[in-house]
């Protein structure tokens, strides 16, 4: 048992931290400050609450950084070893984990559990490991963490061991699997995830949905959550800063241009995605194509607008995806385009402000994952669409909880199906347009970020005996 106790009061812990860094050619390091829930959370405690992120250095840059002793007050990074992080992060938590979470095995992609998947899941306890033995050197007595997603599902158990004094929680930000799936992972490790997670006083989900699939795998493979509480906190858009980021210069610059390149009078369909296979990007793409086959009425006088952008490249699979949805797009554009319409705008270089300009002028949202945790896309679009915009959204999706009864519903497997749904949110009259966006935008943003954050917190130290 570690003898130390360390300053921080409050803790948060997640591969991905609040800031990276880059080497510059003249050597120089440039810091990058991310964004996100847990960054408005923690800023909305107050710079004075003792309050420390750890999380991994991630590239060479972040290396660096550590090595160099530059960071910011209230942020720790850790060195892991590269290959320990490469085997935790994309060998297990984005290759297993993930895709058993979002339940993305079937034939041809099929789970290996073989010998080098052990190694693997050995980084991963070492990984994890390190976060415990940080979080345990650095809280101080009694303190809160907050250990983020799939990365760190032992970090719980472990921490717990060190400082059974530590208030723990977890919080699962993707969907949890149903027991006749997670029992796909070897047994061991199927109650080494279980166990690691019950280490914590509190777990946190984005829905009933997810968190009821934790509590029945636990029921069957180990005899239930046991003294661990299990809440539901289903995040929101953050509409102030939306709509204060989507009025500035750079947005209606790309407004501009994206109009230009729909065409004049014409409708869009958009969506935003980073290029994962859980986002169902190119079911998505045969729909529209499904729709101009069916109904040529829409020919010319519609462009779907994707945006796709290229996420955990590191690993084929993802890799594949991308060129998959690059080509289907061309397909569609060889088949349809004329001289002057091209059915698909397809980007993949990732730019905020753009995905900002590409949600005001949206006609038609298309969000229709395969499964996710939440899916923000769909609680933002609503909030800073100019003049309504329609939400086709899968209902495995979670936010299909908050948001089904305004959106137009879609099995996300069925093309036909989804094809037909976009006919409808295209034909939705302008009123009842915009009727559904501003009851969409009002269930979107009942859990701001901030609250999202301080909720947990004050259901982990019990001041809500939640
Ligand atoms: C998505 C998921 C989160 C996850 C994150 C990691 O946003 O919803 O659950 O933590 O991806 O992304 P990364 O780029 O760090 O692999």
């Amino acid at each position: 048992m570690a003898s130390t106790s360390g300053a921080a009061q409050v803790l948060v812990a997640s591969n991905r931290g609040p800031v990276s860094y880059q080497v510059r050619d003249d050597g120089s390091l440039h810091a990058k400050r991310g964004g996100g829930g847990l960054v408005s959370g923690l800023s909305a405690i107050g710079p004075d609450a003792g309050a420390l992120w750890v999380c991994s250095a991630l590239g060479d840059g972040d290396r660096e950084a550590v090595r160099r002793g530059v960071g910011e007050d209230g942020v720790r990074m850790l060195d892991i070893p590269a290959e320990i992080h490469s085997d935790a992060y994309n060998g297990i938590a984005n290759s297993v984990l993930w895709f058993v979470h979002h339940m993305l095995y079937q034939t041809p992609l099929e789970p290996v559990f073989d010998a080098e998947f052990r190694r693997r899941w050995a980084s991963y306890e070492t990984y994890n490991r390190a976060f415990a033995e940080a979080l345990a050197a650095e809280a101080a007595e009694g303190a809160a963490v907050l250990v983020q997603d799939y990365h760190l599902v032992l970090v719980p158990g472990m921490l717990r061991e060190l400082r059974p004094d530590l208030r723990i929680g977890h919080f699962s930000h993707t969907p949890w699997a149903p027991p006749e799936y997670f029992r796909m992972l070897p047994d061991d490790i199927a109650e080494a995830v279980l166990r690691g997670m019950l280490g914590a006083d509190r777990l946190g989900f984005l829905t009933r949905r997810w968190a009821d699939a934790f509590t029945a795998c636990c029921e069957a493979f180990v005899g239930g959550t046991g003294d661990t509480r299990i809440g539901v906190h289903g995040l929101g858009a953050d509409a102030d800063f939306l709509r204060r980021r989507a009025h500035e210069a750079d947005v209606e610059e790309r407004m501009t241009a994206l109009r230009a390149e729909i065409g004049e009078g014409r409708r869009a369909i958009v969506r935003v995605d980073r290029t994962e296979l859980s986002k169902n990007i190119v079911r998505g793409l045969l729909a529209y194509r499904q729709l101009l086959a069916d109904r040529p009425e829409w020919r010319e006088r519609v462009v779907h607008v994707a945006f796709a952008y290229p996420s955990r490249q590191d690993l084929a699979v993802y890799r594949d995806y991308t060129a998959e949805v690059q080509r289907l797009a061309a397909q569609i554009n060889d088949e349809y385009g004329t001289a002057d319409w091209t059915p698909v705008v397809l980007h993949v270089k990732d730019d905020f402000a753009r995905s900002l300009a590409a949600y005001r002028l949206a006609d038609v949202a298309l969000v229709n994952p395969i499964r996710d945790g939440m899916n923000l896309v769909a609680k933002e679009v609503p909030v800073i669409s100019d003049e309504g915009c329609a939400l086709v959204l899968s209902r495995e999706a979670g936010a299909h909880e908050e948001l089904g009864e305004d959106a137009v519903t879609v099995n996300p497997y069925d093309i036909v199906g989804t094809a037909d749904a976009l006919h409808r949110a295209l034909t939705l009259s302008p009123a009842e347009r915009a009727d559904r966006t501003k009851r969409l935008a009002a269930a979107a943003t009942a859990l701001p970020p901030a609250q999202w954050f301080l909720d947990q917190l004050t259901a982990l130290t019990g001041q809500d005996g939640g």
